[in-house]
C-alpha cells in the first residue's frame, strides 16, 4: 500500500468508534505500532484486531482525537479484508490494516500491521505549512505535558503555538485555541 512512508507517519488511528493520533513506522516493508498501555486504541485493537490509518490535513481533528472522542457521526463503516471495519467520514485517504499485538514492554505495546485495504478519497496537495506543524507538534508535546506537567514540555508547547499563530491559518489558529483548553 502506498499510502505510508519510510519512517513514522502521523496518522489519525481509527478503531472502533475512537479515534487518536499515532504514529505508525514504515521500517523495510514492515509496519508497525508502539501503543502507550491503557489507550483506547490499544484496548480496541486487542479485542478488534484492526485499526484504520487517515490522512488529514484539518488541525482541529487532530487536537480533538488527541484529547477526547469524535461524535458517532465521524465514524462510516467499510469492508476491508472481509471485515467491516470503520473510517473517518472526512479524510483525505484511509487505510485499514490486521492489527497483531507482538510483544510489550512496562509501559508499550508493539502492533504489527497487515495491510487489508485502503483509498485516497481527496487528492488534493498540501504545500508545507508551518502552522500546521506547530500543531502536530505542540499536540505531541501537550498529550505527554497533561500527565507530567513539566515545564519544559510547556515551553515546547508555547514554542510551536508561537509559530501557529504567525504561519497558520484560521483553522490552525481555532486548533491553537483549542489545545489551550485541553492544557490548562
Ligand atoms: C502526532 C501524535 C502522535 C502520537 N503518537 C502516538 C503513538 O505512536 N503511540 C501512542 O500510544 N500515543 C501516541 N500519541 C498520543 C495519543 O494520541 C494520546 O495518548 C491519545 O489520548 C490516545 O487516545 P485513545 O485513548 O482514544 O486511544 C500521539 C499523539 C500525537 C498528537
Amino acid at each position: 500500500m502506498g499510502l505510508l512512508k519510510e519512517g513514522i507517519n502521523e496518522v489519525i488511528a481509527v478503531t472502533r468508534d475512537n479515534a487518536a493520533p499515532i504514529g505508525i513506522t514504515s521500517r523495510n516493508g514492515a509496519l508497525s505500532m508502539v501503543l502507550f498501555k491503557g489507550s483506547h486504541t490499544e484496548a480496541n485493537i486487542r479485542r478488534d484486531g484492526w485499526v484504520v490509518a487517515h490522512v488529514t490535513h484539518d488541525p482541529v481533528v487532530w487536537v480533538r482525537t488527541a484529547f477526547e472522542d469524535l461524535p458517532v457521526d465521524a465514524f462510516v463503516p467499510v469492508e476491508a479484508g472481509g471485515l467491516t471495519v470503520q473510517r473517518l467520514a472526512a479524510c483525505e485517504a484511509w487505510a485499514a490494516f490486521a492489527a497483531t499485538i507482538e510483544h510489550e514492554t512496562v509501559e508499550t505495546y508493539f502492533v504489527a500491521l497487515e495491510p487489508l485495504a485502503g483509498e485516497v478519497l481527496d487528492p488534493a496537495v498540501h504545500p508545507h505549512n508551518r502552522g500546521f506543524a506547530g500543531i502536530i507538534e505542540a499536540t505531541v508535546h501537550a498529550t505527554r505535558y497533561v500527565r507530567s506537567r513539566d515545564p519544559a514540555l510547556k515551553a515546547l508547547i508555547d514554542h510551536h503555538l508561537a509559530i501557529v499563530q504567525k504561519c497558520g491559518g484560521p483553522r490552525e489558529r481555532e486548533a491553537a485555541a483549542l489545545l489551550e483548553e485541553y492544557i490548562i
